[in-house]
């Protein structure tokens, strides 16, 4: 895929990301400053000076997910149904299957499975976002990580934030 392509769809997840963060059920009261602050760390953590970004950086860690894709996080019936319903709505415009290996991990390495979510939810199939059920986007998710080879288990994902918030994408052995 080229270039442009995947600039813009990291635009489109910085904003899948932001949604889904300040959406999310749990984040009343003390919690809500720190949804804040994670969006502010998300929005100038790149343009900010090291301290701020050292400061983003611990914040993360004390809310970070705690299990990885290398947790049998998906069951492989799921990500069966998931498979059908990517040949029936994703493979006529992504005819090689979902982004796999080092270009996965280029752009969602520490980032976590809501992320992922969340950005397919809101772009994807491209000429119709949003339109198939919350199901059918989850049993997606699950194929994404058979297709990266990420293994399966005995229980299913569930398409509750909470739960993939959870769940941090990293290579085996985890980040570097
Ligand atoms: C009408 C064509 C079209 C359809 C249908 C479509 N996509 Fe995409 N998709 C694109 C294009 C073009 C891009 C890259 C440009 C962009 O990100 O805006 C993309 C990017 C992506 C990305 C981010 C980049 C990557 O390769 O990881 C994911 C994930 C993705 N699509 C998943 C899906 C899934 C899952 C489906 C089926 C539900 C789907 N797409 C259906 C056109 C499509």
């Amino acid at each position: 895929m080229s270039d442009p392509g995947l600039r813009s769809s990291s635009s489109a997840l910085a904003s899948a990301g932001q949604s889904g963060r300040s959406s999310a059920p749990r984040y009343e009261g003390t919690t809500k400053t720190l949804a804040a602050a994670v969006l502010l760390c998300a929005v100038f953590g790149f343009t900010a000076g090291p301290r701020v970004l050292a400061w983003c950086a611990a914040g993360a860690a004390q809310t970070g997910p705690t299990r990885s894709v290398w947790d049998r996080v998906y069951s492989k019936d799921q990500a069966d149904r998931g498979d059908a319903v990517y040949q029936q709505e994703c493979t006529r415009c992504h005819n090689q299957g979902p982004t796999t290996g080092v270009t996965f991990m280029n752009i969602w390495n520490g980032r976590t499975a809501d992320d992922l979510f969340q950005m397919v939810k809101n772009t994807m199939p491209q000429d119709g976002p949003g339109r198939l059920t919350r199901k059918n986007y989850i049993d997606l998710l699950a194929y994404t990580f058979k297709a990266n080879e990420f293994p399966a288990g005995d229980a299913e994902l569930t398409a509750e934030s909470e739960q993939l918030q959870g769940i941090r994408i990293e290579p085996k052995g985890g980040s570097k």
